[in-house]
């Protein structure tokens, strides 16, 4: 089967971030010819358009990794029932350049509590002109689970959920890669 890359992006810096977490779960759990390349927002500086245009090391990174990726994972934190500033800020950078539009995306939630940021992002995302895949879209109870990559694994119902929703997304990449004669 051909070779499917998608990028992720997780929305928080902690280093022991349920979100980063989800997404090195689904790495693990991603057939043999799908890859997932977690990209970094860390380093982008704060959004500013009049910087648009410069050299941003990170962001000309991150622009280079979302080209070459078939589809984007997001997996992002609720802070004040908002989008966390991280993920905000990242996809500021992006909301001008050719690289996000027509991009399928899996959101995965890793606290269905948090209904605004998902909401939010879910607008945010869809006004970027980025193909939001629903049907791909997993909400999973890792908030306070105490779990980490291997806990997530372990967790029969955890890891069927992320590895359904990463199914259907690659499922529905291939069909919107194939309409769009890109397959
Ligand atoms: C300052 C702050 C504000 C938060 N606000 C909310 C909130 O409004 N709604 C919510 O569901 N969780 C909220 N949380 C909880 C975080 O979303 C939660 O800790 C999440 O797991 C963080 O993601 P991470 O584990 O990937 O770092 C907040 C946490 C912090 C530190």
């Amino acid at each position: 089967m051909e070779r499917l890359t998608l990028l992720a992006l997780s929305g928080s810096l902690r280093k022991h971030s349920y979100n980063r977490a989800a997404i090195e779960a689904l790495q693990a759990l991603s057939p043999d010819h799908v890859e997932i390349v977690v990209a970094e927002i860390k380093d982008l500086p704060l959004f500013n358009p009049e910087l648009e245009g410069s050299h941003i090391a990170p962001l000309e990174t991150l622009k280079s990794q979302l080209v070459k990726a078939s589809g984007l994972i997001i997996a992002s934190p609720e802070y004040a029932h908002g989008i966390s500033g991280p993920m905000k800020n990242a996809l500021d950078w992006l909301v001008s350049g050719v690289e996000f539009p027509g991009k399928p995306i899996m959101l995965i939630n890793t606290s269905p509590r948090a209904s605004h940021a998902f909401e939010s992002l879910k607008e945010v995302l869809t006004t970027m002109s980025g193909v939001l895949v629903e049907s791909a879209c997993v909400s999973i109870p890792l908030l306070s689970s105490g779990l980490d990559k291997d806990g997530i694994l372990a967790n029969r119902e955890i890891a069927d959920a992320l590895r359904g929703g990463l199914v259907d997304f690659v499922d529905q990449v291939r069909k919107i890669e194939v309409k769009e004669g890109r397959a």
